[in-house]
């Protein structure tokens, strides 16, 4: 197992990743501080099968008095409902202010789990364990928490930050092929905007991970939430450096909003939306194009889209870059890397983007 802390003040806390540690989490609750009493396990319909009886048997040998809390499995779950409900539940489980949730799944266990933590008698502690790959390598650390609108996808919410993370990559072996490959979508971007010998490292060993070795998977989510805590430590509220995890993501948005919710999982417009960022890194930031190739090659290679086919000369996409929310006037601020593992905001005109992405 590999441990180490984000450093961020108060709200300081332990990561651990391994192998087979699920049966840990109680032993590495009671070292991080926590109580044991009361606790409420957060965790979907699929991961609840899977992977509860696990987690409830170690927090019981530890202590604690588990109640588990099953949301129904999907992204439909990360509403204000369905919070409702989790509300019931904690308190007809009695949990006080030093009882603990214990989130277990995906980010949308992790986000709604973190955001009833947050609010439920003004905040209790709350721990994440990620089961997904996206939840290992990014929404389980930095805090942001929510639910979604239906005017809007994570609306309302708070930024909260959990006592604990533990990240089990055993527990990737049962994720559908689709949803593990949609993750490697933001590891292939810790190491675009922050970490050359990163990229090296996957093409190195991406066969191990695509055949989810434990050892390659430990140092795959290890290495990306290190990434992840450097930037939360400096930038915890998204004032500057946060920016440039969005790499990717704001031609990524668009190619998701405008080819309807659901047709392409939020990694697999990502990895278009990075292929996209270098032609205009090339362009407007000096990226030279053996990089550039190099990264879309590794993208193909993880088995993610790279190429947005028509989508570009769509009405509806030009009218969803138009709408980013860091839509400046007639330019957009746009993440740009002048070189493998080197990345900076920069604003590029419309007329700019529409002409490289022709
Ligand atoms: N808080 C943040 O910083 C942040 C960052 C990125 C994404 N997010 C949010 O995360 C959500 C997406 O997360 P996700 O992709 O993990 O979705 P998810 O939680 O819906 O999980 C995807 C699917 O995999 C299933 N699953 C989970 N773990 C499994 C396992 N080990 N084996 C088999 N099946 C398993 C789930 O039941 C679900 O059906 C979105 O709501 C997004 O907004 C938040
Ligand atoms: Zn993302």
């Amino acid at each position: 197992m590999r441990t180490f802390r984000v450093e961020l003040g108060r709200d300081a806390h332990p990561v651990h990743v391994g192998a087979g540690i699920l049966e840990r989490v109680g032993g590495l609750a009671c070292d991080a501080g926590l109580k044991s009493g009361r606790a409420a396990l957060i965790t979907d319909s699929n991961v609840a099968k899977l992977y509860a009886p696990r987690v409830t048997a170690s927090l019981k040998a530890a202590g604690f008095d588990v109640a588990v809390i099953e949301i129904p499995a999907g992204e439909a779950s990360k509403s204000l409902e369905i919070l409702a409900t989790l509300y019931d539940r904690m308190t007809e489980a009695e949990l006080d202010r030093q009882s603990v949730v214990f989130a277990l799944g995906g980010g949308v266990t992790g986000d709604l789990g973190a955001f009833a933590a947050a609010t439920y008698l003004r905040g209790i502690p709350m721990v994440q364990i990620p089961t997904t790959v996206v939840a290992q390598v990014d929404s389980s650390m930095g805090g942001k928490s929510g639910v979604n609108h239906r005017h809007a996808k994570n609306l309302i919410g708070a930024f909260y930050q959990p006592k604990m993370i533990l990240a089990d990559v055993e527990s990737l072996a049962t994720l559908p092929e689709r949803a593990f490959r949609e993750g490697l979508g933001e590891v292939i971007k810790y190491g675009a905007i922050m970490d050359e010998p990163m990229v090296s490292d996957l093409e190195r060993d991406l066969e191990a991970i695509l055949r989810r070795d434990l050892a390659a998977l430990e140092w795959m989510v290890e290495r990306s939430l290190k990434h992840k805590a450097y930037v939360v430590e400096n930038d915890e509220h998204e004032g500057g450096l946060r920016k440039i995890l969005n790499f990717g993501h704001t031609i990524g948005h668009a190619i998701e909003a405008s080819a309807g919710y659901g047709k392409y999982l939020h990694g697999e417009a990502v990895a278009i939306g990075m292929v996209a960022a270098c032609a205009m890194s090339r362009k407007f930031a000096g990226l030279a194009e053996h990089e550039s190739e190099r990264l879309e090659t590794l993208i193909r290679r993880a088995g993610l889209p790279t190429s947005m086919a028509s989508a570009h000369r769509s009405e509806d996409f030009v009218r969803a870059l138009r709408l980013d929310k860091k839509r400046l006037e007639k330019q957009i601020e746009f993440v740009l890397i002048d070189r493998l593992g080197h990345a900076f905001t920069r604003k590029v005109p419309f007329d700019d983007i529409f002409s490289t992405l022709d």
